[in-house]
């Protein structure tokens, strides 16, 4: 096992746990919900987000314990994300991360109330005493997440989304709905790793915000990639749908050669955005690599 992922394991193991004590048990009151909840969130998913929560941690010398609270209130957010974005008013699927949906295993009045759930736990989460040393980098790390989640942010560009079906984009629209609908909590999740330590002079600040940006970006052109390549087995979520539902993405408007190079593209642009941050910029890095190297 390479270094890389055996650190990416590490934490992954650390995300599971964290998230575990963070959720009610399951025969906790409501009940249904509490196992709906675990459901859509544990045992599953890459964990992408909260492993550049960590990366960019490591660059600011943030605690690990801080980090990973911040991590988990975004691994919330996507979760949520994922178990509305399956419903039948929006992707209506079936399978995700090689499970049924929430929907599905559950029912849509449930799913409907997971994310609702799992939402307000994330600011909770995020709001506990002592993540920070000071206050108003914690209210700033909160402001940061609700824009990310917001209709500036994922929930905007997913409005986007589902307005676009059966419209060929130009490409800057299809971007800004990429950049909001995946771009915005990826680029979040970096920032607020990097509030977990000490601050960070504003050379560095942007310089990191350039990279997540850059694999924010990209990591959707993967996923619609991967949409049209990969198989449903590889993938733990239903493959061709997007094509299938007739969704704009940048294979449809480019074609898979084209979004393949612009994905290897942007992983350059990522890259080059770290110069000068030195040594402790090393996960970073390796994470651009897997995010456009990924099989699924
Ligand atoms: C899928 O996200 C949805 C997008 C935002 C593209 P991930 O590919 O991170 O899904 P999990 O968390 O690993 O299941
Ligand atoms: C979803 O994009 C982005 C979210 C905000 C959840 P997709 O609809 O392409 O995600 P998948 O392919 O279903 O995971
Ligand atoms: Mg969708
Ligand atoms: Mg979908
Ligand atoms: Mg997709």
């Amino acid at each position: 096992m390479s270094d890389f992922q055996a650190w990416m394991t590490e934490r992954q193991g650390r995300v599971e746990l964290a998230l575990s004590n963070a959720l009610s048990a399951a025969n906790i009151a409501p009940m249904r919900l509490h196992d709906a909840m675990r459901y859509a969130v544990l045992d599953g998913g890459k964990r992408v987000r909260p492993l550049l929560a960590f990366a960019s941690g490591e660059l600011t010398g943030a605690d690990i314990s801080r980090v990973e609270q911040a991590a988990i209130a975004v691994e919330m957010i996507h979760a949520y994300s994922l178990v509305h974005d399956d419903m039948p008013a929006m992707d209506n699927d079936v399978l995700r991360r090689g499970k049924p949906t929430v929907h599905v295993e559950f029912d849509e009045a449930t799913a409907l109330l997971v994310g609702d759930a799992l939402q307000s736990r994330a600011f909770e989460v995020l709001s506990q005493p002592g993540l920070t040393s000071d206050a108003s980098t914690q209210v700033q790390m909160l402001g940061i997440l609700a824009a990310a989640s917001g209709s500036h942010g994922m929930a905007g560009g997913q409005a986007i989304d589902l307005e676009s079906v059966g419209k060929t984009l130009e490409l800057p629209e299809l971007e800004f709905m990429h950049i909001l609908k995946t771009g915005a909590l990826i680029r979040a999740s970096v920032t607020l790793g990097a509030l977990c330590g000490k601050p960070m002079d504003e050379v560095a600040m942007n310089k990191i915000d350039h990279y997540a940006k850059c694999v924010g970006l990209a990591f959707q052109v993967v996923d619609d990639v991967l949409d049209s390549e990969a198989s449903t087995a590889t993938l733990g979520k239903t493959a061709g749908k997007d094509a299938a539902q007739n969704k704009p993405t940048y294979v449809s408007l480019l074609g898979l050669a084209r979004a393949r190079e612009l994905a290897e593209e942007l992983r350059t642009d990522a890259h080059a955005a770290l110069a000068g941050l030195g040594s402790d910029s090393t996960r970073l890095k390796q994470l651009a690599d897997y995010i456009v190297l990924r099989k699924y």
